[in-house]
C-alpha cells in the first residue's frame, strides 16, 4: 500500500465513522532489535532499529473530554471518559491507549478528548512493538492537542509505566524507547541504564531483512516474567560476593565465571547468556558500520545459541527459521528478535540480494513447517511524531 492509499483509507474510514475528516495526523514506528535480547531490564544495552513499519492515528478533538478511539486493523473500538478511564477486557487493544491517557492524567497533563482512527503497518503481537508504538502515538495525540510538550525520554518512561501499570506486562523501555527517540536513518545503540543512546549507521550494501515465522507467540507472558526474575534473584546473589552489583549489567563474563557455580542451574543460565549478551550488543555496534560481515556471523550465531541452551526463549519454528535464513543466498548472520518464542527474527543481508533471499526463504520454510512466512526488508525510521507532510498536506485541502 502506498502513503497515498494509506491516507485515503483512513480518511474514508474516518468519515464514516465519525462524520468528518481527522484535524491532526501523527506515527510511531516498531522496532527490530539488531542485538540485544532481554538485556534492557538487566539495565544493559541493546542495539535497536526503528523501523519503517508503524501505526498512524488520525485524530479530531472533541470538547467534551471523552475518547472516542476505532482500528482499521482490528474490531471492538470503544469510547471512554477521561475522567475514569478503567481497563477494557472486551477491546484489550484499546488499553494501550487509555493506559497512556491514564498515567498522563495520574502526572497532572490537562487532557483533550478526541475521536480517533489507527492503522498499522506493523504486524500484530509477533515481536516488533506494535503495543509500544501504539502508546507512543497516543502519547503524540495528547501532546499535539493539549499543547504541551514532554522531553522524549520522559515520554518513554511514561509510555512504558502505562504498559507496566495499566495493560499489567512488567517489560523494559526498550519498545517505547525506541519508538520515541529513533533517529532518521539509523540503529540506536541504548544504554537501559541512563537511558541515553548514540546513532549506529547501517551501511547501504547491508539489508536488515525481518522473517516472521507466523508462529503465534507461546507462554510470552508467563515465560518472559521467569525470566525477569531469575535474572534479578541472580543480580541478587551475585551482589551477596561483588557488593558493586546492582543488575547483571554490573558484572563482566569473567566475574560471573568465578561465582556460577553458586548460583542455581537454570539462574547461572541466564545469567550467562544476559552478560554476553551485553558485551555482543557493543560489539555489533562496531561491527555494523564497519560492514564486517565475519564478525556480524559470529556474533549473530552466539545470540541465537544463546537464546536457545541458556535463555530458552526458542521455539520449533524458530529453528526452522534459522536453518531457512541461514540457508538462504546473500546472508550474513541472523538471530531471534523480541522476546522470542516464535514471532519475528532477523537476518543481516547483502543488499544486493535480498531478492534471492526472500525466495529462498519462504520456500525452505513453508517446507519445514507447512507455515507461510513474512519476510521483508525494513528501513531505519524516526521515532514519533507528527505524521508526515502528505497528511498534513491532505488536511489542508
Ligand atoms: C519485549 C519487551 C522488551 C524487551 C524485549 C526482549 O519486546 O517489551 O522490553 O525486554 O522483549 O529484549
Amino acid at each position: 500500500m502506498t502513503e497515498v492509499q494509506r491516507l485515503e483509507q483512513m480518511q474514508t474510514g474516518f468519515a464514516l465513522r465519525y462524520g468528518s475528516l481527522p484535524e491532526l495526523w501523527v506515527r510511531a514506528p516498531g522496532r527490530v532489535d539488531l542485538m540485544g535480547s532481554h538485556t534492557d531490564y538487566n539495565e544493559g544495552y541493546v542495539l535497536t532499529l526503528p523501523i519503517d513499519r508503524d501505526t498512524w492515528i488520525a485524530a479530531r478533538p472533541r470538547a467534551d473530554g471523552w475518547v472516542a478511539i476505532e482500528s482499521l486493523n482490528l474490531g471492538g473500538g470503544c469510547e471512554f471518559d477521561l475522567q475514569a478511564v478503567q481497563k477494557d477486557a472486551r477491546a484489550p487493544w484499546t488499553n494501550y491507549v487509555r493506559g497512556v491517557a491514564a498515567v498522563l492524567r495520574q502526572e497532572g497533563y490537562p487532557l483533550t478528548g478526541f475521536d480517533g482512527l489507527v492503522h498499522s503497518t506493523i504486524p500484530l503481537s509477533s515481536g516488533l512493538s506494535s503495543s509500544a508504538a501504539l502508546e507512543a502515538a497516543t502519547l503524540q495525540v495528547f501532546q499535539a492537542l493539549g499543547g504541551w510538550r514532554i522531553e522524549p525520554v520522559q515520554q518513554a518512561r511514561l509510555c512504558q509505566r502505562a504498559e507496566n501499570e495499566f495493560v499489567g506486562v512488567n517489560c523494559g523501555i526498550l519498545d517505547q524507547y525506541t519508538s520515541i527517540l529513533g533517529q532518521p536513518g539509523c540503529a540506536l545503540l541504548l544504554d537501559c541504564r541512563d537511558l541515553t543512546s548514540r546513532g549506529v549507521e547501517v551501511p547501504a550494501e547491508i539489508s536488515i531483512v525481518i522473517c516472521d515465522t507466523r508462529a503465534k507467540r507461546q507462554l510470552a507472558g508467563t515465560e518472559y516474567a521467569e525470566r525477569r526474575a531469575q535474572c534479578e534473584a541472580g543480580a541478587r546473589q551475585l551482589a551477596g560476593y561483588s557488593p558493586h552489583v546492582r543488575t547483571l549489567r554490573d558484572i563482566t563474563v569473567e566475574e560471573l565465571a568465578a561465582n556460577e557455580d553458586r548460583l542455581p542451574p537454570s539462574v547461572a543460565r541466564r545469567c550467562r547468556f544476559i552478560v554476553e549478551e551485553n558485551r555482543r550488543v557493543l560489539d555489533m555496534a562496531a561491527a555494523l558500520p564497519a560492514a564486517d560481515r565475519r564478525q556480524i556471523a559470529g556474533l549473530t550465531a552466539r545470540s541465537y545459541a544463546g537464546a536457545r541452551d541458556l535463555y530458552e526463549i526458542n521455539s520449533r519454528e524458530m529453528s526452522w527459521m534459522m536453518t531457512a535464513m541461514l540457508g538462504a543466498p546473500g546472508v550474513i548472520g541472523a538471530r531471534q528478535a523480541g522476546a522470542g518464542f516464535g514471532g519475528c527474527m532477523l537476518a543481516f543481508v547483502d543488499s544486493a540480494q535480498t531478492g534471492p533471499f526472500r525466495r529462498h526463504v519462504e520456500g525452505a520454510y513453508a517446507a519445514a513447517g507447512g507455515l507461510t512466512p513474512g519476510v521483508y526488508v525494513v528501513q531505519p525510521a524516526p521515532g514519533a511524531g507528527l505524521a508526515s507532510p502528505l497528511a498534513a498536506y491532505a488536511i489542508s485541502r
